[in-house]
């Protein structure tokens, strides 16, 4: 594997223990203003700090996240369908590597919509994805998408997950479901789970770390972090799981107490600036 592609790769899943902290924030590529996700800036600032690398489209890396950070960007290059379309599969890839290169990606991501109506076109697109990735040692996240026709138990996920990996992707982003251990063991590169739509935070964290504990590297997670009551508690909480090796108990338990010391900062204002004062408890989970 080439120096840059690897070492991009370690960017996103960190070499010291081998695990992998993402927040996702793509979600308007094709649902358009999420609930709580209305103001991408907003919702990023205080989270920023707490995630290994951040997944997200070009228009939001570019209007909400500022150019100083160091934080690697996955960046999201696929797209072309939208909620109330026809058929959320017709994807195509949007972003040209050049672009992805001024961006300073870290990695690409895309969708593979397997079983559906364009499975071939998202397939083969993902191939050629990779083809043009390796040339500049870009890696490639192929994400399983999962809709309404399609299922979500370890039979067809490991299906997914295992074409995604024979095209050359060297991340796959999937759901967590029963048997996963069948879904770790036939995919040849790391899985990162999803953490799909809300359940309350001590579920979340269970799935994170039923995720971690069947062999996935880390979460993507999203709405359950920035549709949580809290959550800069929420993120550091999952991160408590990833990196810190906490139990649930643990980790819900942290989560409780930063919700109960300080409710205020730890909140996303939606309409107020964000005060970001330093903080004064010392966190007990591995923070970066
Ligand atoms: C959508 C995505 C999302 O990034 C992914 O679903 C993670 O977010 P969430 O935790 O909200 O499910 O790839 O296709």
């Amino acid at each position: 594997m080439d120096w840059g592609l690897q070492n991009r790769l370690s960017q996103i899943i960190k070499p010291q223990n081998n695990r992998a902290l993402m927040l996702a924030v793509d979600h308007g590529y094709f649902l358009g203003p999420t609930e709580n996700l209305e103001n991408p800036k907003k919702v990023i600032a205080p989270l920023l700090k707490y995630c290994d690398s951040l997944m997200l489209t070009r228009g939001v890396q570019r209007t909400s996240v500022p150019t100083s950070t160091n934080v690697p960007m996955v960046l999201r290059v696929s797209g072309g369908s939208s909620i109330i379309g026809e058929d959320l599969s017709q994807e195509e890839i949007t972003v040209s590597i050049k672009d992805a290169i001024r961006l300073n990606a870290s990695a690409l991501a895309m969708s593979i919509f397997v079983g559906s109506k364009y499975e071939h076109q998202t397939i083969v697109n993902l191939g050629k994805l990779v083809n043009e990735a390796e040339e500049y040692g870009i890696p490639v996240l192929a994400v399983t998408a999962v809709g309404k026709e399609l299922g979500k138990d370890a039979r067809y996920l490991s299906l997914a997950c295992r074409i995604a990996a024979e095209q050359g992707a060297h991340i796959v982003k999937t759901y967590y479901c029963d048997n996963f251990e069948k879904v770790i063991q036939s995919c040849p590169v790391p899985i990162i789970v999803a953490g799909g739509k809300k359940i309350p935070e001590r579920d979340a964290l269970q799935l994170a770390y039923n995720a971690i504990k069947g062999g996935a590297v880390g979460v993507d997670m999203g709405r359950n972090i920035w549709q949580s009551e809290n959550p800069v508690a929420m993120i550091r909480s999952v991160r408590y799981v990833v990196h810190g090796n906490a139990t649930v108990d643990q980790a819900f338990k942290l989560y409780q107490t930063i919700c109960n010391e300080k409710p205020q900062q730890n909140k996303p204002q939606q309409n107020k600036p964000q005060q970001n004062k330093p903080q004064q408890n010392k966190p007990i989970e591995n923070k970066k």
